[in-house]
């Protein structure tokens, strides 16, 4: 049985439409990340589930429980859930110490004092805070209050965590700690988890699969190397990975970078539709692209970044601009030099599919 499912689920707010007919199934144990632009309806779709929004169109269940029901009329008020919750402002009470912050989910349900002990704890030793379970909040830093919002949605023991954005609002360096933190408490304790965020690397780390949205709509789910390696489309190309966009023309047998010549060695099969449309997209990421001294579809290097591991090119083909990553021990062109470059792995997509 599926620990969340959520069936044709849709909502408007006046003319907005901000989701769209979603269709997921969340496994006992899994995470699955839901990634896509500012107002891509992210966070709408996580309050439907947490039961805060309700529901235009379709269903959602959780285990064998119907949360919430279009066309039954049936909608579990959120206490009613039993689902953990994180979002992206630090929500804790800054009355209150850590530990009653903690306790406070389990004397709402008005749970044994000795049973309220034991789970606090446990939630508490968790999120490595037990120390500090005497301190308010507020003596704590930032990544400090998001681990007692994070206890505090554990103690519940929920099947289901939902998590909107939990790290945003913490620096880079805490950023990553706490990424590995989330996966490895939710490793040892088994929940299933929504993970909203709009950082690809985030999503990448800690789920098992990922849904990508725009504008309410799925447009792809499946795991981090099937959405890298294989995107459904130009915008999850575009949003998953860096990437650089080739508008390229066939005439004559010619194919052509603007009026750059584009050698067939270089450009790979293009499918037969796109050459007889006369034109298309020639997707590649800047670790498929390789510089070489003669021949390839030629540039001129325009930006030379050291960036530590590696050195960041911009190259311009004709008018376009095509980004090149390399390691900084392999050799590139300097500013202004002429180059050559050919692909290692490119994605042709339709001039039609709107990607950006
Ligand atoms: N309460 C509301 N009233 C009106 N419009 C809303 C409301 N909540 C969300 N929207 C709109 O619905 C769309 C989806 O919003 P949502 O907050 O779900 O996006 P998101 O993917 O979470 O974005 P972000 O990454 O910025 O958090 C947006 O166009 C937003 O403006
Ligand atoms: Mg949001």
């Amino acid at each position: 049985m599926s620990s969340l499912r959520l069936r044709q689920i849709g909502k408007r707010f006046g003319h907005v439409v901000a989701v769209s007919g979603l269709d997921l199934e969340v496994a006992p144990g899994e995470c699955v990340a839901l990634l896509g632009p500012s107002g891509c309806g992210k966070t709408t779709t996580l309050r439907m589930v947490a039961g805060f929004e309700d529901l235009d169109e379709g269903e959602i269940e959780a285990g064998d429980r119907l949360l919430s029901s279009k066309k039954r009329n049936y909608y579990l008020p959120p206490e009613k859930r039993d689902l953990g919750m994180v979002f992206q402002a630090f929500a804790v009470w800054p009355h209150l110490s850590v530990h009653e912050n903690v306790a406070f989910p389990l004397r709402v349900r008005k749970l044994p004092a000795a049973e309220i002990e034991r789970r606090v704890r446990a939630a508490l030793t968790h999120t490595h805070l037990l120390d500090v379970a005497a301190s308010r909040p507020d003596e704590l830093s930032g990544g400090g209050k998001q681990r007692v919002a994070l206890a505090r949605a554990l103690v519940i023991e929920p099947a289901v965590m939902l998590l909107d954005e939990p790290l945003s609002s913490l620096d880079p360096h805490f950023r990553e700690e706490m990424r590995f933190e989330i996966k490895d408490i939710q490793r040892r304790l088994g929940f299933s988890m929504l993970y909203v965020t709009h950082d690809q690397s985030e999503a990448m780390a800690l789920s098992d699969r990922i849904l990508v949205m725009k504008n309410g709509v799925l447009q792809q789910v499946g795991s981090p190397m099937e959405v890298y390696y294989h995107p459904a489309n130009r915008f999850v190309f575009g949003f998953i990975g860096l990437s650089s966009f080739l508008r390229v023309s066939f005439s004559g047998g010619g194919i052509q970078v603007g009026n750059v010549p584009m050698p067939l060695a270089v450009a790979g099969d293009a499918p037969a539709e796109l050459v007889g449309a006369g034109e298309a997209v020639l997707a590649v990421r800047p670790a498929d692209v390789d510089f070489v001294s003669e021949g390839g579809l030629r540039g001129v290097a325009r930006r030379r970044a050291f960036l530590g591991e590696i050195v960041d090119y911009q190259i311009t083909i004709g008018t376009q601009v095509l980004r090149v990553q390399k390691l900084r021990h392999e050799s590139g062109p300097q500013v202004g030099e002429n180059c050559g470059v050919t692909f290692a792995d490119s994605t042709w997509y339709p001039m039609s599919d709107a990607g950006e």
